[in-house]
């Protein structure tokens, strides 16, 4: 790494990075996940040469389909590439998400989401390809991409199809609403991103590999570095139990539907619409309506309960609390020496800045829709539905396994006992912790307790995979040919 020290990078080469890291392809509302093997290098190296795969450049017409291409460690192993240059690439990709009992226990994937549990894992599966279409497109470009050509290449493992994407979660929740702002023509130096303050900004290099990152640090690249222009994709399929959700809710609101709701709210952070339980009250930098807002004036979390499921994801300021006392008071706050008045204890011990650990999502929702009162229905249809997770970043172990290891798997995040995320959260001891609760703060300081809490969401599969820049992709391409 080298530090940048405040100078600008070159603006990201979107015309060699994939399409999904920039537009996210919302619009594109339908789209399918095939993992594969690779039956035939060579074939999967001529196939990959003229691949249609979409990048991140600005075209004058959106583009009515999308193709991106990622490949798991095994793949690009199985690519002919060998340890020499696989080496540089990150211990959790090489690893796996399933290829350590400490990381699985980290990730809180332990009792029903543990991965003998699951469905699917990375670990036989060497390329990940995702397809997007405008509506009522996705089968002919499903046809278009998957030839004979393809199926000599590939061995498709699993196909996973999703919902056509209408910006809303399986349990009827508004998503997508908070996304980090990247700043891709990394105009402004990551000191201005938001060290006294929050922003929503961040630099390119949070999520793309060779570009500054939040530490104003850059790997230099070489063209022929696989991963420049590249992203970690993290993926887990998290199946959600929509009448289990509700029927809980309904049951602890005692039939009012107008408490059942406030509930939910409390427990996402946001209510349906995504109307956040604290309503904006100040520009935050790069944030849009619904999303400028901070914890600074909710400290105690009586607004929205400190253990919210967006509270954890993204704690914005909840991770400052020593803002405005001077690097003196900082300093004696930090040693134990001294506390502020409106903190409760521990608060900071868990949390680092929040600008180190945003998460860009592109995930997409499976299965049928069921809303909130069909849901509560004696005969509500229990189909399998849920979410394909997916996120990007340039850190496996600082971004995603953080956010997930210690802000919502851990039962004493923000200064709380023995609760986990109240959406995700499995519910087992975490490190001999318990995590099955959830409290809703009140002004009396007892705070309305929820224990011990169903699970609503179980882990089916997962993995790790790379999504490499389009250069990078022609260079697998051209050695798995040679190669073999
Ligand atoms: C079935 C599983 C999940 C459901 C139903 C769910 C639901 C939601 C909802 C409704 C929101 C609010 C909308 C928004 O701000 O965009 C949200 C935000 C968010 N979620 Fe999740 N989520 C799930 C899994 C996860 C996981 C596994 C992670 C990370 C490891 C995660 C990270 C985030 C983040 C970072 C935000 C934005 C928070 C903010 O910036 O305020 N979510 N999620």
């Amino acid at each position: 790494m080298t530090r940048t020290q405040g100078i600008p990078n070159q603006p990201v080469a979107f015309d060699d990075m994939q399409g999904l890291i920039r537009f996210g392809h919302g619009a594109l509302v339908e789209a399918a996940f095939i993992l594969c093997r690779i039956r035939d290098p060579k074939a999967a190296g001529a196939w990959l040469e003229t691949a249609p795969v979409t990048s991140a450049e600005t075209l004058p017409a959106p583009p009515d389909m999308a193709l991106q291409v990622a490949f798991t460690a095994a793949g690009l192993r199985a690519m002919g590439l060998g340890a020499d240059v696989l080496a540089y690439f990150a211990q959790p990709f090489l690893f796996g998400m399933t290829g350590e009992d400490s990381r699985s226990r980290r990730l809180g994937d332990t009792g029903t989401n543990a991965p003998e549990n699951w469905d699917w894992d990375e670990a036989e599966a060497h390329v990940l390809i995702l397809l997007y279409a405008r509506k009522g497109g996705l089968a002919a470009w499903q046809d278009k991409i998957l030839t004979p050509t393809f199926h000599a290449a590939f061995t498709p493992m699993h196909t996973f199809p999703t919902r056509p994407n209408d910006g809303f979660e399986p349990f009827g929740f508004r998503d997508g609403i908070s996304e980090p702002k990247i700043d891709w023509q990394d105009a402004r130096p990551p000191a201005k991103h938001g060290r006294e303050d929050f922003s929503n900004l961040i630099s390119p290099g949070e999520v793309v590999l060779g570009y500054r990152n939040e530490y104003d640090e850059r790997a230099d690249l070489s063209e022929a570095d696989l991963r420049r222009n590249g992203s970690y994709l993290v993926m887990r399929q998290l199946a959600q139990d929509v009448p289990g959700l509700w029927t809980y809710l309904d049951k602890e609101a005692d039939g009012d539907s107008a408490r059942r709701e406030e509930l939910a709210a409390q427990m996402v952070g946001r209510r349906r619409d995504g109307t956040p339980l604290i309503q904006g009250r100040r520009d935050v930098a790069g944030s849009p309506r619904k999303n400028d807002f901070t914890y600074d004036d909710d400290v105690d979390g009586l607004r929205c309960p400190l253990g919210a499921h967006i509270r954890r994801a993204n704690p914005r300021t909840g991770d400052q609390p020593h803002r405005g006392q001077g690097r003196l008071g900082w300093l004696l706050s930090t040693l134990g020496f001294r506390r502020r008045r409106d903190e409760l204890p521990g608060r900071h011990d868990l949390v680092a800045s929040t600008r180190f650990h945003r998460l860009v999502r592109r995930g997409r929702a499976y299965g049928s829709a069921l809303t909130p009162e069909a849901a509560l229905r004696p005969d509500a249809a229990k189909d399998a539905r849920g979410l394909f997770f997916i996120c990007l970043c340039a850190d496996l172990v600082r971004q995603f396994e953080f956010v997930q290891n210690a802000w919502i798997a851990a039962p004493t995040f923000n200064g709380l006992t023995g609760e986990a995320d109240p959406l995700l959260g499995n519910r087992q001891p975490f490190c001999g912790v318990a995590s099955d609760g959830f409290t809703i703060q009140t002004p009396t300081g007892t705070g309305d307790r929820f224990a011990p809490l169903p699970q609503f969401v179980t882990v089916k599969g997962g993995g790790y995979f790379f999504l490499p820049g389009l250069s990078a992709l022609r260079i697998i391409a051209r050695h798995a040919r040679q190669e073999v």
